[in-house]
């Protein structure tokens, strides 16, 4: 299965902040928020990924990652000429995914929980063995300013709306998703929306009125932000400094993810600890090492 991460969109809630950087580059607490989503996908077992994002800041995103070697990655870059909604971004991605499964994450989307790994992973086996596709709802306090779920009292999904005026569930549908082949010739027949965007969610409509469309919910459990405002932005840092203060353990540190799935080997993780010299993320990179070593003795 291949990953994909739409990190296009012009940003304009967050201006000035996003004038001239992209917003997925910004600092979410110590790291740039597109780590955030890839750590998820890597979490899924995926490490064939390409993300999506505007031209002009494909070149900011390659000094960040490169290739993705050093993460045990392989990325690609694919340009979406003008930010025409999602279900247009994952259009772009139509060569590269083939014939194949892919997942997709939006860019500012944190997720953090305990058994998050499993769930993708279920998510995933999913799709692969049965085609079609899997959403995931979240209960929140403001549903109105997401794509929104209905469910029926046997729990199955009857209907999807985009931004409610008034919603009649607080289930949102969160910005991850996994889409079979047909996503493609689907999307070809996606009208724009009244804001002039080709929407996910007429994506998803489709799938659910073929009776395609699974939904996992994720429990109080979780914690799922979505970082598009400045409140936001502040949450989502807060949030990660508290957690990984109180924890010791950092959320979304690549090279520990790539390392635990046996993708990197020390030496890697000792070149990266080398590269952010003097800072806390090379230390917690140095003492997975030691801590490898240890575990030897
Ligand atoms: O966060 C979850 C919500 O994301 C869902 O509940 C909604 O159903 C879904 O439509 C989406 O709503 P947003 O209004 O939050 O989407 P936004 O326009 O902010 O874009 C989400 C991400 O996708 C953002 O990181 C930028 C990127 N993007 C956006 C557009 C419009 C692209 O890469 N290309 C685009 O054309």
């Amino acid at each position: 299965m291949k990953g994909i991460v739409l990190a296009g969109g012009r940003g304009t809630r967050l201006y000035p902040l996003t004038l001239v950087t992209n917003k997925h580059l910004l600092p979410v607490y110590n790291k740039p928020m597109v780590y955030y989503p890839i750590s998820v996908l890597m979490l899924a077992g995926i490490r064939e990924i390409a993300i999506v994002t505007n031209p002009e800041d494909i070149d900011q995103f390659r000094r960040l990652f490169g290739n993705g070697k050093e993460l045990g990655l392989d990325i690609t870059y694919i340009p979406q000429n003008a930010p025409r909604g999602l279900a247009d971004a994952v259009y772009q991605v139509r060569e590269y995914v083939g014939r194949e499964k892919f997942m997709v994450i939006l860019g500012d989307n944190i997720f953090y929980g305990h058994n998050l790994p499993k769930i993708l992973q279920e998510a995933v086996y999913h799709v692969e063995n049965n085609g079609g596709a899997v959403n995931f709802a979240y209960w929140v306090r403001d549903p109105e300013r997401f794509g929104v779920v209905e469910f029926d009292d046997e729990g199955e999904p009857v209907r999807l709306v985009e931004k409610p005026r008034y919603p009649r569930s607080n289930w949102a549908v969160v910005g991850l998703y996994i889409y079979d082949e047909t996503a493609f010739e689907r999307i070809e027949k996606i009208e724009p929306s009244a804001r002039g965007e080709y929407e996910i969610t007429s994506l998803n409509e489709m799938y659910l009125e073929e009776n395609k469309l699974s939904f996992y919910r994720l429990g109080r459990g979780f914690v799922w932000f979505d970082a598009g405002t400045y409140d936001a932005f502040l949450e989502a840092s807060n949030f990660v400094a508290t957690i990984e203060d109180r924890a010791g353990l950092m959320i979304a540190c690549l090279e520990e993810i790539a390392y635990l799935n046996g993708w990197i080997d020390e030496k890697t993780l000792i070149r990266r600890a080398k590269l952010f010299k003097g800072t806390e993320y090379s230390t917690y990179l140095k003492n997975i090492v030691s801590e490898y070593v240890e575990s030897l003795k």
